[in-house]
This record gives structure tokens, sequence and C-alpha cells, in this order.
């Protein structure tokens, strides 16, 4: 994955790779606009490019879209599905434009796996509440939801800009952000080894938190990385959490070299 999203010569080397090694992938699992956590999009001119793939190699591919209408700058997104009906599962969610706590969401599957979705939610969750979606239908149908959404759009919008304001003020030479165009998160590089697993305990007692990006690979890896959140605080405690970063990182750099790197991340 790079800023444009997946990267289809990747895609297709991987694929080859496990064929290759005898194993069978059952789907690709995506998350084309706005991604959690790398905050990226699927460029327009790749899109069409990993659905031939797909299709090529006969693989189902899992749309997850909870962010696609959360976005800044013109149009949402053409969903990946509205190309390929057959092979495409599209999820969505009322999470990010309703209310998380209703856990309320929807998939449109291709026919022939519908039946075995319906299955596995059931033995998942026995019975999904019916109060929860009836809120949800009746929210949809009784309240002005598109403008609701524009209004999160602007506020939104607001906070990454007070984020990405603060980051280009605070942070120290090297590291490396991206510049989201929707949806919720920055995904941040730190320099020089640092690892950001290792550091969270001193930005807690800063008072300041994010997700370290280990959290987000299955191996381990990805310690350099770290996600941060600008949905919810006010731009001014935005602004203040990125200052309290810039000092924990700060610190972390002069205390790497001054004693290199630690046991954990070290050969000794
Ligand atoms: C990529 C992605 N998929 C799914 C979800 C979860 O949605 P839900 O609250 O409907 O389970 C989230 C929420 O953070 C997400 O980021």
């Amino acid at each position: 994955m790079d800023d444009e999203g997946i990267i289809p010569e990747a895609l297709e080397e991987t694929i080859t790779q496990v064929m290759a090694a005898g194993r069978r992938i059952k789907f690709l699992y995506s998350v084309p606009t706005f991604h959690n956590p790398a905050a990226v999009t699927l460029a327009a001119g790749r899109r069409a490019r990993i659905l031939d793939i797909c299709r090529r190699s006969d693989l189902l591919l899992i749309e997850d879209n909870p962010y696609g209408l959360l976005g800044f700058d013109g149009e949402p997104q053409r969903a990946l599905r509205a190309d390929s009906a057959e092979g495409v599962v599209y999820l969505g969610t009322f999470s990010k434009t309703v209310a998380p706590g209703l856990r309320v969401g929807w998939a449109l599957a291709p026919h022939a796996i519908r039946d075995k979705l319906v299955l596995a939610a059931e033995s998942a969750m026995l019975c999904h509440s019916s109060l929860a979606q009836l809120m949800v239908r009746e929210y949809l149908a009784s309240q002005p939801w598109q403008e609701q959404i524009k209004l999160f759009c602007e506020l939104y919008a607001e906070r990454r800009d007070a984020m990405l304001g603060a980051l280009e003020t605070s942070m120290p030479p090297g590291c490396r952000w991206t510049r989201p165009g929707g949806g919720f998160y920055v995904w941040l590089r730190l320099p020089g080894g640092l690892d950001s697993k290792a550091m969270l305990p001193r930005a807690i007692s800063a008072r300041v938190a994010y997700v370290p990006g280990t959290g987000f690979y299955a191996d381990g890896s990805g310690g350099e990385y770290l996600r941060l959140s600008y949905c919810y605080p006010e731009p001014a405690k935005i602004r203040e959490g990125i200052r309290r970063l810039a000092g924990v990182v700060e610190a972390e750099t002069e205390l790497r070299a001054t004693f290199g790197a630690w046991p954990a991340d070290s050969e000794s």
C-alpha cells in the first residue's frame, strides 16, 4: 500500500506467491476509502485494476466502507461493488454516521453467499437487536440524515485541519504523516527507529494517547507507526495533544541518541 492504496503489481505478485506455495486465498479484505488506520484512499485509476485482478484470480473482494460518506472534498467515491456486484461483498455501518452504540450495519453480498452470511451472523449473535434496527429505520425515515452527514464532514474537516496544522508546527524533523481526504485518522511514521509501543507509557504520562502501529499488523511489525484520531476532540484540544506528543517524540529521540536501541528491539 502507498498513498494511493493497494498497489496492483504488489497484489498480483502476492497472489502468485501464495498460490505457488499451494495455499488457497479465500478473499481480499480492503478498506478502499479513507482507510483505517492508514488514512489513504484507493486511487480512481487503480480501482478497476484491483477488481480485474480479483476477477482473474477468482478472488472475492470484501469492501469495508465505514467512512465513505465522510469525505471532505467533493462527491463520495464510487464503491467498488458498483462495478462488480458478483465479485464484491460490501460492508456498511451506521456506527460512523448515526451512532456507534446502536451496532447496526449491513452487507450487500452476491446471491451465492448471502445465505451463508445470514447463517454466520446468526451463529455469531443469535439475533440482532430489532429495537436498534427500528431506531435506525425511524431516524433515516424522519430525520434529514444527509444534512447531518454534511455537518459531520464540516466538523471533521475542521479537526483534520487543526491536526495537520499542529503536526506541521510542532513535530520534530523526520516524522511523516498522511493528509486524509476523509475519515477519522492520521497515520504517522516516527523517525530514527523509534518504537510507538515502547513510547506509549511516556505519552500517557504526558496525558496524550494514540494507537501504536503494531495493533494493525498481524506479524507484530509496524512499531514505527502510530494512529492519531481527530474525530472526537475539539481543535484546541487537538493542538494541545499534538504539542504534547511532539514533546514526547523529542524526548524519546534524545534518549535513543544517548542510550541507543532498547533491549527489546536490539540483539542483546
Ligand atoms: C475499517 C472499519 N471497519 C469496521 C468498523 C466497525 O464498524 P462497526 O461499529 O459497525 O462494527 C470500523 C470501526 O472503527 C472500521 O474502522
